[in-house]
């Protein structure tokens, strides 16, 4: 999910490539590199960290050239380092590789290349294999190495490649991953994103699925499969540099809550196996350790916290083990009963929330197992963990998290499916059962983003200039309306609160006075008939209810002055569907009342202090 650069002309490559790289930082990074073409070799510089590091690597070194690639890498196979930056070469760097996505057959082809060729592999990575492949079949001709080795590649993936042996040539691939070619006057661009060439070009090839770009500095030709020529009309970009890097999002925000089919997809359909079950990479646990814990500690801060909250129902409903759910920050202070029969999950997207690693370091000195759930691979969490399930969201810039809790709800239910059909506690056919109800879901997400964003944006307007909200529910409701309603206050500054339905009658009802919002989740099957008389009760005091409730469930509508309809899922999970709505009703709030949405004052994306 990172960025690519590719340039060919007469210009400056290195300038050109780092530029454009810079207005792709915002696709997350934390290595960056480039490769150059000079006096008939390749030149690879690369460092982990920012941009700044790698221009500072170069300094005032020579980097003359007219053809290069660069990339800014979102690891996800082998951790941040100089090792496992991009660009990636093969045995005597005659070629040069970067790469977006996965190779998620890797690790055969690696293994076929060291039996066949002898290769000794010097990164981590999955890039670096797609590298060896290209360098074993060229023969003079980039073009076709570069289609011998994508025949054998399986996985989501953009990739550009240059040879030292074939000068003032770019060739690139794209297969579900992001990839453009930009036109200009005798020098010509490849990158993952627009924003990378909006300074150069107003006009690009969007290049398809399956299609193979060729590069020089007069022509751009695109292939197909089969290697025919493929019509592409041109596409004129209109937009600014600011909102390309939003993809035509006004806000981070929405582009990311848009993003979350996607990322659930990701998340979940990479670890199904052939045969249905879950491929739990990155847990080493055994069914023996899975069946010593007697006590699981589910620990994490803000938003982190709320999937934390959905993680201990559906591991205690289907795994039968005691779950405690702890505000990081207060988990180490109160001397928790923790000890080799504990297993500790943290969850964390950015993976350095200091109150997280430090409740984290805690639990380990006192003998716990620790499993992480995190977004940023090689993140501190994560290389303190013993094991690590990532959550595949890709970066995410704005600082109220949208697509890592949901995503981070996806490993909370693989979990706890995998932990109870180890533990014998759920049954073949639920197990089954479940997996396909979760497959449903980004297309579950998709369809009410397309149909109901419009409703949910009008009744923001309708009801920004609330001085106060809450936000109640029952059960995994209750978890989401703590989400929901931290989602308004930290975007709007609306003092938003939220508690269990069934917990107004014992004081906070005092507050409900005519016309006082609340938002009221009411999708649990089995709580219906209570979370029905808890909107009657605060209805009684005039309070305007605006209600989440699955599709059929008509009743709701009656007792309510809006209902906001999710489509029907199981009670288990719907809290993945039933957040969309509170995500966008907070973001098109905020965006009525003129706040800064993608960085909110007085907050970080990652709090790294205690
Ligand atoms: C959520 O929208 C906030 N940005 C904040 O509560 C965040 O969830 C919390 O700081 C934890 O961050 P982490 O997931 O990176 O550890
Ligand atoms: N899978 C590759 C790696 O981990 C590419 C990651 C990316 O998209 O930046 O290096």
């Amino acid at each position: 999910m990172c960025g690519i650069v590719g340039y060919v002309g007469h210009g400056d490559a290195k300038e050109i490539i780092i530029d454009g790289l810079k207005k792709l930082e915002y696709r997350g990074y934390d290595s960056a590199g480039i490769a150059i073409q000079q006096r008939g070799q390749l030149k690879i510089r690369k460092q982990v960290g920012g941009i700044a590091n790698l221009e500072e690597l170069i300094g005032t070194e020579d980097m003359t050239a007219n053809c290069g690639v660069g990339h800014t890498r979102w690891a996800t196979h082998g951790a941040p380092s100089t090792i496992n930056a991009h660009p990636h070469s093969n045995q005597d760097n005659t070629i040069a590789v970067v790469h977006n996505g996965i190779i998620e057959n890797y690790v055969e082809l690696k293994n076929w290349l060291i039996e066949n060729y002898d290769i000794d592999f010097k990164s981590e990575t999955d890039t670096e294999v797609v590298a060896q492949l290209i360098g074993v079949f060229f023969e003079g001709d980039l073009l076709d190495a570069v289609y011998k080795a994508v025949e054998k590649m399986r996985g989501a993936y953009a990739i550009c490649a240059v040879a030292a042996d074939d000068p003032n040539k770019l060739v690139a691939v794209r297969k579900d991953a992001p990839l453009i070619a930009g036109l200009g006057k005798d020098e010509n661009f490849i990158a993952s994103d627009i924003p990378a060439l909006l300074k150069y070009v107003k006009e690009i090839y969007l290049i398809e699925n399956n299609e193979t770009v060729v590069v020089t500095p007069d022509s751009v030709q695109i292939l197909d499969e089969q290697r025919r020529p493929v019509k592409r009309d041109v596409f004129h970009v209109s937009w600014d540099a600011d909102s390309a890097e939003k993809e035509g999002y006004d806000h981070f925000m929405l582009k990311e809550i848009f993003e979350q089919p996607k990322g659930l997809t990701e998340t979940l359909m990479r670890r199904l196996n052939d045969d249905g079950t879950i491929n739990l990479d990155g847990i080493s646990m055994t069914k023996e350790e899975i069946e010593n814990f007697n006590k699981i500690y589910i620990v994490a801060c803000g938003t982190a916290y709320h999937a934390g909250l959905v993680g201990k129902y559906v591991i205690e409903r289907l795994a039968r083990v005691p779950v405690e759910v702890d505000v990081a920050s207060e988990f180490r202070y109160r001397n928790p009963f923790v000890d080799d029969k504990t297993l500790f999950i943290a969850i964390s997207q950015s993976g350095e929330t200091l109150d997280t690693l430090a409740a984290l370091r805690e639990a380990k000195s006192k003998g716990a197992r620790i499993l992480s759930v995190v977004n940023v691979v090689g993140s501190s969490v994560a290389r303190e963990s013993d094991d690590v399930f990532y959550t595949w969201a890709g970066p995410e810039i704005a600082v109220a998290s949208t697509k890592a809790y949901t995503t981070q709800l996806m490993c909370m239910y693989l979990i706890a499916l995998h932990m109870a059909y180890e533990r014998g506690t759920i049954t073949k056919e639920f197990y089954d059962q479940f997996i396909a109800d979760l497959k449903e879901i980004p297309d579950k997400i998709s369809y009410f983003l397309k149909a109901k964003t419009g409703s949910v944006e009008k009744l923001a307007k309708k009801l920004y200039n609330r001085d106060q909200v809450f936000f109640i529910g029952r059960g995994l409701d209750s978890a989401v309306a703590y989400e929901g309603s931290l989602k308004l206050k930290e975007i709007s500054y609306i003092n938003s609160f939220a508690i269990a339905a069934g917990e107004l009658k014992h004081g906070t009802i005092a507050l409900m006075e005519p016309e006082t919002l609340v938002v009221t989740l009411a999708t649990q099957d089995f709580l219906y008939e209570k979370i029905l008389s808890n909107i009657q009760e605060i209805k009684a005091r005039g309070a305007h209810i605006v209600s989440v409730a699955k599709d059929g469930k008509e009743d709701v509508k009656a007792h309510s002055n809006e209902t906001i309809y999710i489509p029907y899922c199981r009670d288990e999970i719907t809290p993945l569907l039933s957040v969309i709505p509170l995500q966008l009703f907070a973001y098109y709030v905020a965006k009525e009342k003129g706040c800064n949405i993608d960085k909110p004052k007085n907050l970080a994306k990652a709090v790294t202090v205690e």
